[in-house]
């Protein structure tokens, strides 16, 4: 059979047919323990040195199905779930640095994931190179031979810049060090760091692969890694899914692509809109040819993402547009099938000062958009009677 493309592989998932039943679901395991061999092959399969269940903490078989799902859209040897997306990354980044080692990331990141590295890794005695601008020449210069892990996120969360993944990996390689991409704003559908070298790949899968009724993560990369980490730090940390979850995201990811080309769709309509509406100081998104990211979007991604920002003249602005909005929802996250509208400097970011905030690239009108599956006419009927307001 010829390689089946996306939609197909992830309508199908890795099990169709449950192999047992002839179920067209995943059944749900939902059970802490297994009953296990006594003597040396229950202990063998404890300590994760052979296939098999024992605990619902290390390993599920409707997680394991998840599991393999995500690795096969990733095209990754492996993956492991986790109960949100900032256990996949706390979890993935504590696995490979301890004290006196160095993580090199970028300024702007995903607000939890700043504040993780920037409030927890220090009492660990973790030291953090933070890079302006995470250009491949900048990652080489900043990697010393105490850094231990390189942490990226593409496009970032929220100001929607774009680092070369195939730059920055090749990098990292040649420094001997691993690097973790956060893929959530693109989900594989888009963008696929491990084919551009990136060593893991880490997903809120709380986002785009639920549809967003869900709280989880995925880390996806080489077996052996994974198997490490669940066998050290997953179960120490005790960061596994309920098993009805990962049935929930199996479910998710078979509507994914759908899901996908709509958001991405409606967020280049309002992208669009936005930028010919004249109290609209900038905008953001990665489709419009004047951003500054977007060639090389263009070469690593298959399309530009449902998530897009824009600046109004300042916060009283934008607090009025808020007030105005009547369809899009006032609500952090994205990836719902409805439109939700962000304002990151009086909501995520309000632990930073203003100075940190501008340093960050944001002003005090600063506003994020997530596209949902509404008709692009009526998010943007709202927008433009909200903007009246503005
Ligand atoms: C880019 C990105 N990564 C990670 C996370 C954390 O995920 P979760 O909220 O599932 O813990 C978020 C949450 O908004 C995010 O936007």
């Amino acid at each position: 059979m010829k390689p089946l493309k996306f939609h197909t592989r992830a309508a199908r998932g890795t099990a169709p047919v449950d192999e047992k039943t002839g179920a067209l679901s995943v059944p749900i395991y939902q059970t802490a323990s297994f009953a296990i061999p006594p003597g040396e092959a229950g202990r063998a399969r404890a300590a994760g040195e052979t296939e098999g269940f024992f605990y619902t903490r290390f390993a599920n078989p409707t997680t394991a199905a998840f599991e393999r799902d995500v690795a096969a859209l990733e095209g990754a040897e492996g993956a492991l779930a986790f109960n949100s997306g900032m256990a996949a990354i706390s979890t993935a980044v504590l696995a490979h640095v301890g004290a006196g080692d160095r993580l090199v990331t970028q300024r702007q990141l995903y607000g939890g994931t700043a504040i993780f590295f920037a409030e927890q890794l220090p009492r660990f005695g973790v030291d953090v190179s933070y890079l302006d601008d995470p250009a491949p020449r900048a990652v080489a210069e900043a990697v010393t031979p105490k850094t231990k892990l390189v942490y990226l996120e593409t496009p970032s969360n929220p100001l929607l810049n774009v680092v070369d993944i195939e730059g920055t990996s090749r990098a990292a390689r040649e420094a001997g060090v691993p690097v973790v991409f956060d893929n959530t704003f693109a989900t594989p559908y888009l963008q696929r760091p491990l084919e551009l070298g990136a060593t893991y790949v880490v997903h809120s899968t709380t986002k785009y692969f639920a549809g967003h009724d869900v709280i989880g993560g995925v880390l996806a990369g080489p077996a052996a890694g994974l198997h490490e980490i669940r066998k050290t730090i997953y179960k120490d940390l005790g960061v596994a899914p309920a098993p009805s979850i990962s049935y929930q995201f199996i479910r998710g990811l078979k509507t994914l692509p759908l899901r996908m080309d709509r958001h991405c769709a409606n967020a280049r309509a309002l992208a669009e809109f936005l930028a010919r509406h004249e109290k609209v100081k900038k905008v953001y998104y990665p489709g419009l040819p004047e951003h500054p990211g977007h060639e090389l979007a263009k070469r690593q991604m298959s399309q530009f993402g449902g998530i897009l920002a824009f600046e109004l003249a300042d916060g009283a602005a934008a607090r009025r547009f808020l007030d105005g909005l009547e369809l899009c929802v006032f609500a952090v996250s994205f990836g719902d099938a409805l439109t939700l509208v962000q304002h990151p400097p009086g909501v995520t970011h309000e632990v930073y000062e203003a100075e940190r905030l501008a340093g960050a690239g944001m002003g005090p009108g600063f506003i994020r958009i997530s596209a949902g599956l509404e008709d692009a006419e009526d998010i943007i009927a709202d927008l433009t009677r909200a903007l009246q307001r503005a």
